[in-house]
């Protein structure tokens, strides 16, 4: 237990000026209803219906507003945990995915958690081919959840031996006892988020949402979301976020603005991103996003993981420059508890060439 005054002194950082701002509000003086508090008998049952939280510091002054939507509240800590279930859940009532069978993707470890909850249920155990941006935090409860961990790799061409897809792929052919799930493909991912992540954004604002925001990996939840909410009301603009670097990769922006030769550039280009459905694309440089994630939880207490923070960046951008009024729902994929071990552990920045933003916040000395 702390005890008043029993703080211990620092040196004069942006964490000891957002405390400042931290305690100039009331708390709460009750918690959460508890008639709102379920009961369930499945653990999955604890999947979507995730709160937004509006965020009160970062856009003091802009015409719009900003909320995040925290899908690392279902169960598995992510928002992956609904793409699992609705994937697992078509494959079997298709027959694609037969009892038993082993089942197989690549990705940055969220889906492999959702497989692992969901194949734990119905009696499929779990092979994820992973890269090296895997979190520590991730690597250990995906062991700790029993998934077989594949190294692979998401930086080399497409028909490189130890890319990612080409191991998944080659797991499913060589073995039929496996089969690949095929999330950056199968119209099971963004129809799980047509039939979840729509739905509650748009309950939640009450259909006041006017730009819905959502970082890009399969592009299943900004193409999916984007599509219930265009169904909806097609004035609200549905904004992708990626790092620039990825975005560079995989040439993205080239690709979605349809310049000369695109076709060619698909390589690494998931069938998910849906570009009837995304209005515009916004990317931020990888470092940026890091600092911008030290300073959110410096001024809003709020801990998100890296995808949402560069949402979060977009969004907030956004607020300065839309009309009153403005509803901007940004996506908040998973938590920043994943990362303490690496983007936000200054040890780690200053191994890493990202000392500057470990000097930001950890002063050394
Ligand atoms: C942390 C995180 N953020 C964002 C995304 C992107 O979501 P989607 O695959 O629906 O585009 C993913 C997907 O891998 C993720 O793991």
């Amino acid at each position: 237990m702390s005890v008043p005054g029993g703080r211990p002194q620092m040196t004069a950082t942006v964490n000891q000026r957002s405390d400042a701002r931290g305690v100039a509000r009331a708390l709460p003086t009750s918690f959460r209803d508890p008639a709102e508090a379920p009961v369930v008998d499945d653990l999955l049952e604890l999947v979507g219906a995730t709160p937004l939280v509006r965020v009160r510091h970062l856009t003091e002054g802009a015409p719009g507003e900003v909320f995040v939507k925290l899908d690392q509240f279902n169960i598995g800590g992510s928002s992956k945990d609904r793409i699992a279930i609705g994937i697992v859940r078509a494959a079997i009532e298709s027959g694609e995915l037969r009892p038993g069978q082993r089942i197989v993707d690549f990705g940055a470890g969220n889906t492999a958690i959702g497989y692992a909850l969901a194949g734990r249920a119905t009696g499929h155990p779990v092979t994820a081919v992973v890269n090296g941006l895997l979190s520590p935090e991730k690597e250990n409860l995906l062991r700790f959840l029993g998934v077989d961990l594949v190294p692979g790799r998401a930086d080399v061409p497409a028909d490189d031996p130890e890319n990612w897809a080409v191991i998944a792929e080659r797991y499913e052919r060589e073995d039929p006892s496996n089969w690949w799930a095929r999330q950056q493909s199968t119209h099971a991912n963004p129809a799980t988020h047509v039939d979840s992540t729509g739905p509650e954004v748009w309950q939640q604002t009450g259909g006041r949402i006017t730009h819905w925001i959502a970082a890009m990996a399969t592009g299943g939840t900004v193409s999916g979301t984007g599509r219930y909410l265009h169904d909806r009301d097609p004035s609200i603009e549905v904004v992708g976020t990626q790092f620039t670097e990825k975005a560079n990769d995989t040439n993205l922006l080239q690709i979605a603005r349809r310049e000369p030769g695109w076709e060619s550039l698909e390589r690494n280009f998931p069938d998910n991103i849906d570009l009837d459905v995304i209005d515009r694309i916004e990317v931020r440089p990888r470092a940026e996003v890091i600092d911008y994630g030290w300073h959110v939880a410096r001024t809003e207490g709020l801990v998100l993981g890296l995808s949402s923070i560069l949402s979060l960046r977009v969004a907030v951008d956004l607020a300065q420059r839309v009309e009153p009024g403005s509803v901007i729902v940004s996506f908040s994929a998973d938590s920043g508890r994943d990362y303490t071990s690496r983007e936000y552990n200054a040890a780690w920045l200053r191994e890493n060439e990202l000392g500057w933003i470990a000097d930001r916040y950890e002063p050394a000395g």
